[in-house]
């Protein structure tokens, strides 16, 4: 018998089957699973859900109001829930923008922990992807959530933290400020909490495929050879396929890990999409992507500023949507010149 209870009538040994509200609203990647552990039924009584449908078929039912639990299961005295875990990894240098004595306001101290903590994620959410693991897509929705709120609340700090990574940093915090971009384009075209959260996801997991691209050839001084760049390019199939096998991911992370190499003119790849049958994730993924890349300190250049970086893309004719560069721009907050200038 399927039957929807409440978060907080949850217990050990229930079949979960599904849950009310957004993905977002739980931090599980799957939905349909038994509960096991007393710290997933810790942290599905205290998620926003609204409802979790049970299969009372293939897992323990509802206790009924005058049924008194078992003490054995629902202890009054039990811990709080912890932290969702995050592969935990050593040596993370926390990303700071400031020499170390300066005085920091609360915002940009929060900027800087949600941008560490990117890190981390990224970096686990990586090594997962390369060595054939699970991607721990949890943690990630609950990163996206943390960097979707500072926005709500007015912190923009965020992606200044961000622009200002170093060379070394770029592996990582490249995906965290597409999902931050995203989320802000994303906000800046008027989507809805959910909707806006799957682009930010979409945009953090967009380059998972380049963990299976070869780190020779990834990582390569100069020139690719043809067969390279090959290699290179099924990054964004290999990501496709990595994302399909997690149930219940929204289906803008595979669209975007696919798609956010497309070009308007259809000169792009894997598939030579154009115009609007690009959907419209995809076209927000390629011009965060193509930004951020711009706007970063690489081993082989120096960041451009913000402003030429735009200016640059306006004028590459036939690689983004226009309208939608434009509302880009102005989701952080430069306006577009009515005369592009080449890139340099
Ligand atoms: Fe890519």
């Amino acid at each position: 018998m399927i039957r929807r209870i409440e978060p907080g009538q949850v217990r050990l040994g229930m079949y979960v089957r599904g849950f009310g509200g957004s993905f977002f609203s739980h931090p599980f990647w799957r939905t349909r699973f038994k509960l096991t552990s007393q710290t997933d039924v810790d942290i599905l009584r205290n998620c926003a859900v609204p409802y979790i449908e049970i299969d009372e078929a293939l897992g323990c039912g509802l206790i009924e109001h005058d049924e008194a639990p078992s003490p054995a299961i629902i202890s009054p005295a039990a811990p709080p829930p912890p932290a969702p875990a995050v592969a935990r990894r050593t040596a993370v240098r926390r990303v700071r923008t400031r020499p170390p004595e300066a005085p920091v306001s609360p915002e940009q101290a929060r900027a800087e922990r949600t941008v560490t903590r990117g890190k981390v994620v990224v970096q686990a959410l990586f090594d997962s992807a390369r060595l054939g693991q699970a991607v721990p897509v949890a943690e990630a929705m609950s990163l996206v959530a943390e960097m979707d709120d500072l926005f709500a609340r007015g912190e923009h700090k965020l992606l200044d933290v961000i622009r200002m990574k170093t060379a070394d940093e770029y592996t990582y915090l490249h995906s965290v400020a597409v999902c931050a971009l995203m989320l802000k384009l994303a906000r800046q075209l008027g989507m809805a909490e959910s909707e806006a959260r799957e682009c930010g996801l979409a945009g953090l997991l967009h380059d998972v495929g380049k963990m299976r691209v070869p780190a020779d050839v990834l990582h390569k001084r100069g020139a690719l050879t043809d067969a390279e760049y090959l290699q290179v390019q099924a990054h964004a199939e290999e990501g496709f396929a990595m994302l399909s096998m997690v149930p219940d991911l929204p289906e803008a992370a595979m669209t975007v890990a696919r798609l956010h190499h497309e070009k308007i003119d259809g000169t792009g790849y894997p598939l030579q999409l154009s115009g609007e049958a690009i959907p419209l994730v995809a076209r927000m993924g390629a011009i965060c992507d193509v930004y951020d890349a711009l706007t970063s300190n690489r081993a082989y250049k120096q960041a451009w500023t913000p402003a030429k970086a735009l200016a640059a893309m306006a004028g590459w004719d036939g690689h983004f949507d226009g309208p939608l560069l434009e509302a880009f721009a102005a989701s952080v907050g430069i306006a577009l010149p009515h005369a592009p200038v080449e890139p340099a």
